[in-house]
């Protein structure tokens, strides 16, 4: 053992020599440079090597992609209360943009949001766009942290940095028009999408340690984020193995969005809301006692919880959950139970849900089948169901061996 510890620190002072040497090289090599260029009068090398890129460094993450973190960071601090902000995780890919700058510029989200963007060839543009928007728009500037994941190519062995062409357009330029052109003109990547890798990497480079984890395209209650963030302080500790639920529905694409829980209820009322999904897969997020929701929250003045049971392996529950809890499994395949299998592992490992009464997130548009595409990914993700399963199995029995009887048999 000693012996492998003295050769790692050889290694680590070699490693430190080399670098002061390479370092001190590149600075003798590039100082005639720039005489040259400010003597001369013009622009040569100097804006190649500086000024026209801003690069972020993007780091190995799995076996498949590379990950550059923090790629737009958020400004704000939203701790001025005392309290730990609610961090709004999400993941996207360009065909996304618009949502993300809605999630940004909506009063209801006062807090940080952490998204991972996928983008490939066609679509890496969008990574461009969103810095532009970040330098440009106050309020993405201080709720956007961008995280920019992409896949590795055949025989690619190390990940490369990600460029970003330095903008000196004037701000006032970059209106509503020209962001919807420039938008558009960006094309998505046509892939699998990873989605479990991006939840997780959207969590992982969160600035708060409560991370509230949903769909884009989720519209958020009036105030959601100040409302839920005492109560989120309170029970998402890191210590107490709790999480909250927060119920979802959905609305016609051409209906407003309900504010609250009493408009909410009034469209319940009348049909013109509904429980998320409720036509396609109600069992993946119905939640039993609507209407027994609907008078709790009209009892109390503030949001509060209560422990509802886990319901079984096709609950797609909506979390807000902690930095150190478990994340998603990333070998499950993409839109094969790839959210319900956490939410299983999280009953394994003897967590408890608890329903928040008041708040709740909502998606236009009443899903009833499937697009071609989502069942095309489906078709092939399928060849690796079987091989997921057992894995997925080996590790929830062996590491939590006895809580199968609370939580039932994962079905997938
Ligand atoms: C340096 O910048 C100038 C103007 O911004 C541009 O015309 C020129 O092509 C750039 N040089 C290089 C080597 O990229
Ligand atoms: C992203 O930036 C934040 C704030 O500076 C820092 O704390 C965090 O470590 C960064 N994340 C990663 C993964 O580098
Ligand atoms: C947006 O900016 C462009 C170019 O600066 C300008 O032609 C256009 O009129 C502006 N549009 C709006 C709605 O301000
Ligand atoms: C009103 O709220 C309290 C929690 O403070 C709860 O225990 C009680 O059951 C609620 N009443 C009704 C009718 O829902
Ligand atoms: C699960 O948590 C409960 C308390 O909520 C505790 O009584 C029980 O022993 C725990 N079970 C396991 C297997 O850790
Ligand atoms: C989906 O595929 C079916 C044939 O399998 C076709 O009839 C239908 O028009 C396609 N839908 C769209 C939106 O392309
Ligand atoms: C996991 O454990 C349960 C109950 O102990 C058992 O029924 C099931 O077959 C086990 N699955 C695997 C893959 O070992």
């Amino acid at each position: 053992m000693r012996g492998i510890a003295r050769i790692i620190v050889h290694f680590l002072v070699l490693f430190q020599i080399l670098c002061c040497v390479y370092f001190a090289t590149n600075m003798i090599r590039r100082k005639p440079g720039f005489r040259i260029s400010d003597s001369s009068g013009t622009s040569t090398k100097r804006n190649e090597t500086l000024g026209e890129y801003i690069r972020y460094e993007s780091k190995k993450y799995g076996s498949d992609f590379c990950v550059a973190y923090n790629v737009t960071k958020a400004t704000g601090n939203f701790r001025d209360d005392g309290l730990e902000p609610i961090s709004l995780v999400l993941h996207a890919t360009s065909h996304f943009m618009r949502e993300i700058e809605g999630q940004c510029s909506s009063r209801n989200w006062n807090g940080p949001i952490s998204i991972s963007l996928f983008v490939d060839r066609t679509s890496s543009e969008a990574v461009d766009y969103l810095h532009e928007v970040h330098r440009c728009s106050a309020k993405v500037n201080q709720k956007l942290s961008v995280h920019v994941v992409y896949r590795m190519s055949p025989f690619q062995k190390f990940c490369d940095p990600i460029l970003i062409k330095r903008s000196n357009r004037k701000c006032t330029s970059f209106n509503s028009t020209i962001r919807s052109r420039e938008r558009s003109r960006v094309i998505p990547p046509f892939q699998i999408y990873p989605i479990n890798v991006m939840r997780n990497v959207a969590r992982k480079g969160a600035l708060s340690y409560i991370h509230m984890t949903a769909d884009v395209e989720m519209m958020f209650s009036d105030g959601f984020a100040l409302k839920m963030k005492p109560l989120a302080n309170k029970y998402i500790n890191g210590k107490d193995k709790k999480l909250l639920v927060i119920r979802r529905f959905e609305v016609d694409n051409k209906a407003h969005v309900p504010a609250d829980n009493k408009e909410l209820f009034l469209m319940i009322k009348a049909f013109r809301a509904f429980e998320f999904h409720h036509k396609y897969f109600p069992a993946g997020h119905t939640i039993e006692s609507l209407w027994q929701w609907f008078r709790m929250s009209k009892n109390q003045t503030e949001a509060y919880a209560w422990k509802i049971d886990y319901k079984s392996s096709s609950w797609e529950a909506q979390l807000i959950l902690h930095r150190k809890d478990p994340y998603n499994p990333e070998y499950i395949p993409t839109r094969i139970r790839d959210q319900q299998s956490l939410v299983y592992e999280l009953c394994r490992a003897n967590y408890t849900f608890h329903l928040a009464s008041h708040v709740f997130n909502v998606h236009r548009g009443v899903k009833t089948k499937e697009t071609n595409l989502s069942s095309a990914v489906l078709t092939h993700q399928k060849r690796l169901r079987t091989r997921s399963y057992k894995r997925f199995m080996h590790y929830i029995n062996t590491t939590y061996p006895d809580t199968f009887d609370q939580c039932g048999k994962f079905v997938m």
